[in-house]
């Protein structure tokens, strides 16, 4: 499909959409916010008063989420580009596949953190294979992060697509946690590959 069209088809979905309604309506800057909540209502890995980290953040809308209902948490982000502030939210403008970036990440709380989430995804391509595949390793490269910097115990949430390193990820994510299930929220596009990793209790 051509970019302009594809682009136009998005805008049409986007018009239409529940979720882009509900979260103009509620104040959040993404409908990716129903696909936290929904992970969250079902897993209940968010608490409060917790050190967090969320990678690919822009807009912000995961982090709203959790600066609003578990208000005594602190959140470190980070995203290709900027985001606007958010109460307890410290954000670093810059790519996390860099490791100096990842050590900015890990000083800033200077210990273990509770929770770990991604929703970091390539630019749309178009090309499904491709883009499973970038965001796959963008995934196990957030899971590696994860399982090193996380508290025993500690809890890791990913969006995956089905694609090619899929099981490696499964794999990887059984051996380091005791609890992994993979889950399409809802809100999850019916026509989108995407499902998310939700990794508990850190071995
Ligand atoms: C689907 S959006 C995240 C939406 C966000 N969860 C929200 O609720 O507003 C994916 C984000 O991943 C970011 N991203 C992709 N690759 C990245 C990388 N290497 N480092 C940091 N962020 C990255 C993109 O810039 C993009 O903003």
């Amino acid at each position: 499909m051509k970019k302009n069209k594809f682009s136009k088809n998005w805008i049409i979905k986007q018009k239409r959409d529940i979720y882009v309604k509900k979260s103009k309506l509620e104040g959040y800057r993404s409908r990716a916010v129903y696909k936290l909540q929904e992970i969250n209502d079902k897993f209940k890995v968010i608490k409060n008063n917790i050190l967090v980290i969320d990678l690919g953040a822009a807009p912000g809308s995961w982090s709203q989420y959790i600066s609003r209902n578990f208000s005594k948490s602190k959140i470190i982000s980070i995203d290709l580009k900027d985001i606007e502030p958010i109460t307890n939210l410290v954000h670093i403008k810059g790519d996390f596949t860099e490791e100096h970036q990842k050590m900015n990440i890990k000083n800033y709380f200077g210990k273990k953190v509770d929770l770990i989430v991604s929703d970091m995804a390539v630019n749309t391509t178009g090309n499904k294979s491709v883009d499973s595949l970038v965001t796959g390793e963008l995934c196990l490269e957030a899971m590696n992060f994860a399982i090193e910097f996380l508290n025993k115990k500690g809890n890791f949430i990913s969006k995956l697509f089905m694609g090619s390193s899929f099981n490696e990820i499964v794999a990887l994510g059984k051996k380091s946690f005791k609890d992994v299930d993979i889950f399409k929220p809802p809100s999850s596009r019916k026509d989108s590959k995407e499902n998310f990793i939700i990794c508990r209790n850190l071995r």
